[in-house]
């Protein structure tokens, strides 16, 4: 049995931190921060900072008025969020979640930076969609305590938690992923350190189909989007799921699959880079296959 909103806040409290305050990192930011753990944020860019906050705090005052939390558990879970630049800050943390540009390097280093900052006993996540494990972890003197954690998008609300391990993930690092994401309600699945790893192996080649459903004109975007779920049961359909996921986002993680799998259903169609170059890239810029006035990454 999963805990409650409720009965998670009352949970062990951890110093957590979240690296990346995009799509990504401010949805599991809000997990942690709901579980009541203290949470850093951290972004090195001031205004995604901003809009990370502004996303939990809406996700927790939507929260509050669903009566899916207390009012005094909505601010305290805004309490716990603590927004930073400085890297400095994350000393005291017991578990960092990197979800940053989806780079290699940039993560590598992140990692390095962090070896000198907090004790050995961290333990190191990366919400990486693409790129090896292993090789992020190459980037810590440190590699055992390195684990793949790839959350689903929205991350609030979607359960399930892909964790893979690196060739040199040490399985206390592994056991600690596990009960540490059971107690923030989430389910694990254990997979390997492989391109797409379970999940994306399948969501992205079908999102690609139902992007040449609609350049076929099989179908409009409303009716797409209730034709499929309606069919499979999804909570949503494709094209409000790529809204969240990011047009950007979709053309890289889709590309970066193509190239280690050389499987045609993962090279995104014409259209997702005709949308992309005119900067229509889902909710974070306002408009996608929807237009939205509330640019907040998540929760609305
Ligand atoms: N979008 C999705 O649906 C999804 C799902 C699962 C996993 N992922 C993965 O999560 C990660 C983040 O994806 P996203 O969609 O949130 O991206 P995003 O572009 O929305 O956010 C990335 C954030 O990282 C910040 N950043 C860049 N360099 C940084 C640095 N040196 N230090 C701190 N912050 C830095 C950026 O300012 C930005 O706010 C990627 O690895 C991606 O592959 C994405």
């Amino acid at each position: 049995m999963t805990p409650t909103q409720e009965e998670q806040v009352h949970q062990e409290k951890k110093t957590v931190a979240v690296l990346g305050a995009g799509t990504m990192g401010s949805g599991i930011a809000t997990v942690m921060a709901r579980a009541g753990h203290r949470t850093f944020l951290y972004d090195v860019s001031e205004d995604n900072l901003k809009r990370g906050v502004a996303s939990v705090h809406g996700f927790f005052d939507k929260s509050v008025s669903l009566g899916k939390l207390t009012g005094e558990a909505g601010e305290a879970a805004k309490g716990a969020l603590v927004a930073t630049t400085r890297l400095a800050d994350l000393a005291a943390c017991d578990v960092v979640v990197e979800a940053v540009f989806e780079d290699l390097g940039l993560k590598k280093q992140l990692w390095g930076e962090l070896d000198e900052i907090v004790p050995d006993t961290t333990l190191f996540h990366t919400n990486t969609s693409t790129l090896s494990v292993t090789g992020i972890a190459s980037g810590s003197r440190l590699p055992e305590r390195v684990v793949g954690t790839h959350y689903c998008n929205p991350a609030p609300l979607m359960k399930l938690v892909e964790v893979a391990d690196g060739r040199h993930t040490a399985d206390w690092a592994h056991k600690a992923t596990v009960e540490f994401l059971s107690s923030l309600g989430k389910t694990s699945v254990s997979t390997k350190d492989r391109p797409g790893f379970i999940v994306n192996r399948f969501l992205i080649p079908w999102e690609n189909d139902c992007i040449r459903a609609l350049e076929a004109g099989a179908g409009t975007v409303e009716s797409i989007d209730a034709a499929v779920p309606g069919a499979l049961g999804h909570p949503m359909g494709p094209f409000r799921l790529l809204d969240i996921v990011g047009m950007d986002i979709h053309q890289q993680v889709a590309t970066r699959l193509y190239e280690q799998l050389r499987d045609p259903r993962f090279f995104p169609p014409p259209m997702v880079g005709r949308m992309v170059s005119a900067g229509d890239l889902g909710r974070k810029t306002g408009r996608g296959f929807y237009t939205y006035d509330d640019t907040r990454l998540f929760g609305s």
